[in-house]
C-alpha cells in the first residue's frame, strides 16, 4: 500500500514532528506500507517531484522545525489556471497520484490547503488532512499545530520588550502573525501581559487607545506594551469596502505594517516615544514546544486510523481533548475567528487589558 503524503503553504514547527506520527503508526499497523514524499508542497504533487521515504527518514525529527519534505504556497485561486506552460494542475495532481497507484494522500496544511485538499477530494482523491497553522484558525479543531509554539515565540518577545520597556518609560509595540485573525496576538498578549490588544476581530478605536495609555500614565505607570495582530484593524477602516480600504492605504502615507501605523498615531497625538517590534518569521522558526509535540503526535497517529478505517475526505482535529474527524467539505474556506463577545476577551478586559473597543 503506497500512501502520498505533503506539507503545504507557510511551515511552522510541528510539521516534522506530526509526519513522524503519521508514518510511525502507519509502520505499526501495516506491514506492506511505503510512504512517498511530495516536495514542496503540492508543487510535488503537480511536477512529480517525490521521494520514497524510509523508516529512518521519521527518526529524530520529533523536535526538528521546518519541514523535511519542504514546502510552497500554492494559492487555491490559482489551482484552476492553468500553469505558464499550460499544464492543468488539478489533472496533473491527479495523474501523479494515478500513476503512483496511491492508497490516498495526507496533506498537512492550513486554510488554503484545507481548500485544495477539498477540491481533490471533490475530484476523487482519497484525502486525509492534518491541521497545521500558527494561526489556529482552521475551523472545526479547537486547536491547530504550531500555535502553541508560535505562542511560545511571540509571548518571549514581549517578555523581552517588558524589561526594556519598564526602564525607559516608552510605549511599546509588538505586532504578532495573523492577518485575518487574533489568535496567536491574544493568547501571546495575554501570555505576556500587555496593557492593549489588538485584534482584525476587533476593530479599534484611535481615541480609545490613546486613553488607555494616558490613564496608564496618570496612574504613574511610565511604560505602555501593545500586541497588535498583522491585520489589527481601525473602527474607520472596517467599514471600508475592501476596495475603498485598498484605495486608502494607496493614497495614505505608506508605512510597513499597522504597528507602525498605530505607533505614528499614538506619537503625534500623545508625544510619548514609541518603538516597534516585529518578531515576523522567528514566530514559526525553531522547534516544536512540547504541546505541540504532544497533539502532532496524537493527530498523526489519528489521520493512521482514518487510513485504517479507510475514512477519506475528512481533517484530523482536537475537540474537548479527544481526536476526532471534521469532513473536509465543512472545513474549506471557513475560518474559526476570535468572537469578541467570549469569554476570553470578557476574562482579558476584567484584569484591565484594552481591545481599544470601549
Ligand atoms: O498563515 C501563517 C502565517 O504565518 C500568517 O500568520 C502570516 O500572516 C503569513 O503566514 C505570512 O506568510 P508568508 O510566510 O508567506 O510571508
Amino acid at each position: 500500500m503506497r500512501v502520498g503524503i505533503l506539507t503545504s503553504g507557510g511551515d511552522c514547527q510541528a510539521l516534522n514532528a506530526t509526519m513522524r506520527g503519521v508514518a510511525k503508526a502507519l509502520y505499526k499497523m501495516f506491514e506492506d506500507v511505503e510512504i512517498v514524499g511530495f516536495d514542496d508542497g503540492y508543487k510535488g504533487l503537480i511536477y512529480a517531484d517525490y521521494r520514497i521515504m524510509q523508516p529512518n527518514d521519521f527518526s529524530g525529527i520529533l523536535t526538528k522545525g521546518g519541514t523535511i519534505l519542504g514546502t510552497s504556497r500554492q494559492p487555491f485561486k490559482l489551482m484552476r489556471v492553468p500553469d505558464e506552460n499550460g499544464l492543468d494542475k488539478v489533472e496533473a495532481m491527479k495523474h501523479t497520484y494515478r500513476k503512483l497507484k496511491l492508497e490516498c494522500l495526507v496533506v498537512l496544511g492550513g486554510n488554503g490547503s484545507q481548500k485544495t485538499a477539498n477540491l481533490l477530494r471533490e475530484e476523487g482523491l482519497n484525502i486525509v488532512s492534518l491541521p497545521k497553522t500558527i494561526d489556529n484558525d482552521l475551523w472545526g479543531t479547537d486547536m491547530t499545530f504550531g500555535f502553541q509554539s508560535a505562542a511560545d515565540i511571540a509571548t518571549n518577545a514581549i517578555d523581552c520588550i517588558h524589561t526594556t520597556a519598564a526602564s525607559h518609560g516608552r510605549v511599546f509595540i509588538v505586532e504578532v502573525m495573523g492577518h485575518k485573525t487574533g489568535w496567536l496576538t491574544l493568547h501571546a498578549g495575554l501570555a505576556g501581559g500587555a496593557d492593549i490588544i489588538l485584534l482584525p476581530e476587533i476593530p479599534y478605536d484611535m481615541d480609545i487607545v490613546v486613553n488607555a495609555i494616558r490613564s496608564r500614565s496618570k496612574q504613574g505607570k511610565g511604560f505602555s506594551i501593545l500586541a497588535v495582530a498583522e491585520g489589527a484593524i481601525s473602527r474607520e477602516d472596517s467599514l471600508l469596502s475592501k476596495r475603498e480600504f485598498k484605495e486608502k492605504k494607496k493614497s495614505g502615507l505608506v508605512y510597513p505594517s499597522i504597528a507602525y501605523e498605530i505607533g505614528a498615531q499614538i506619537t503625534e497625538r500623545t508625544g510619548q516615544e514609541v518603538r516597534v517590534t516585529v518578531p515576523g518569521h522567528m514566530q514559526r522558526g525553531g522547534e516544536p514546544c512540547p504541546c505541540d509535540r504532544v497533539l502532532s503526535s496524537r493527530m498523526g497517529a489519528a489521520a493512521a486510523v482514518l487510513i485504517r478505517k479507510k475514512k477519506y475526505g475528512y481533517m484530523v482535529a482536537i475537540r474537548n481533548d479527544e481526536l476526532t474527524e471534521v469532513p473536509l467539505e465543512e472545513v474549506a474556506g471557513k475560518l474559526k475567528t476570535v468572537d469578541p463577545n467570549s469569554s476570553i476577551i470578557r476574562e482579558a478586559k476584567m484584569i484591565g487589558i484594552s481591545f481599544g473597543d470601549e
